[in-house]
């Protein structure tokens, strides 16, 4: 082989070699890790039989990285983990109910709303002196710490007196057992939660405080367009709407079914 030939060997050679890296690349998704809540029904709970989480919230972030087609690596932790974990940009997404707010958005970027929440009040069954936001005044009220419920008890009911736990189903047992009067949180887990988890527990009073909830990213990730365009797809195509009738027992959109 002559000089010139041989230069031109090894050229075609590190061409090659680099177009099948970029194609692999191509090939491979990207997989994010994704911090979620370890327990907050019916959008992110552990299933004690296979291991797994599960929930509206799971499903939906599943659907958008395929949609979008990455991969996800899901990672459960408490819920003020998952506030703090997008602030330092310790992981690429959050999901966890978490209400898009303006304080919150200082410091962390969100979806456009995929799910319309609020705020509600149970209290045990035999109560009837709490009949809504109004009777809280000297009361004992329970809500998870770091949320936005215990910055609307703050805020509108100096007058009650705010107990906060590190999780809320503490706060439902001690609701049930009577060391507190009511507890306040998000209408989808309360009504849930009164539903599947307690016979004992009523909820009272309106919607007190619209929400909506937004995935989470750290500060200017460049995941949020993707995922709002696949979020846009996915209540188009009916994807949405069969996991909200999966967990809430309606279609939110009315789209027909996208099997
Ligand atoms: N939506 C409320 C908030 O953002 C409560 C969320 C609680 N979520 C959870 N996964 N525990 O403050």
């Amino acid at each position: 082989m002559g000089k010139g030939k041989g230069y031109l060997f090894i050229l075609v050679i590190a061409l090659s070699a680099l177009l099948l890296a970029g194609c692999n690349s191509g090939d491979a998704a990207e997989e994010y890790t994704v911090a979620t809540d370890n327990n907050f029904v019916p959008f992110e709970f552990l299933n004690e039989e296979t291991g797994e989480m599960e929930g509206f919230d799971i499903d939906l972030i599943k659907a958008v990285a395929e949609e979008a087609g990455f991969k996800v690596n899901i990672e459960s932790m408490k819920f003020d983990g998952v506030v703090s974990g997008m602030q330092s940009g310790r992981f690429d997404i959050g999901i966890a109910g978490m209400t898009i707010t303006e304080e919150r958005k200082e410091t962390i970027d969100f979806s456009d709303p995929y799910y319309d929440a609020g705020l509600m009040i149970a209290v045990n069954k035999n109560n009837n002196e709490i009949k809504s936001e109004e009777d809280l005044a000297g009361k004992k009220v329970g809500t998870r710490s770091g949320t936005t419920s215990e910055a609307y008890i703050k805020e509108n009911h100096p007058d009650a007196e705010l107990v906060t736990f590190p999780g809320i189903v503490e706060a439902y047992m001690d609701l049930e057992s009577g060391r507190l009067d009511a507890v306040m949180y998000d209408v989808p887990n309360v009504k849930y939660y009164v539903a599947n988890d307690s016979a004992n527990l009523k909820t009272v009073g309106d919607i007190l405080q619209g929400e909506q909830y937004g995935i989470a990213f750290p500060k200017d990730s460049d995941l949020v367009e993707d995922v709002n365009k696949a979020l846009e797809t996915l209540k188009e195509n009916g994807t949405y709407d069969d996991i909200y009738e999966k967990w809430f027992g309606e279609r939110k959109y009315g789209t027909e079914s996208s099997e």
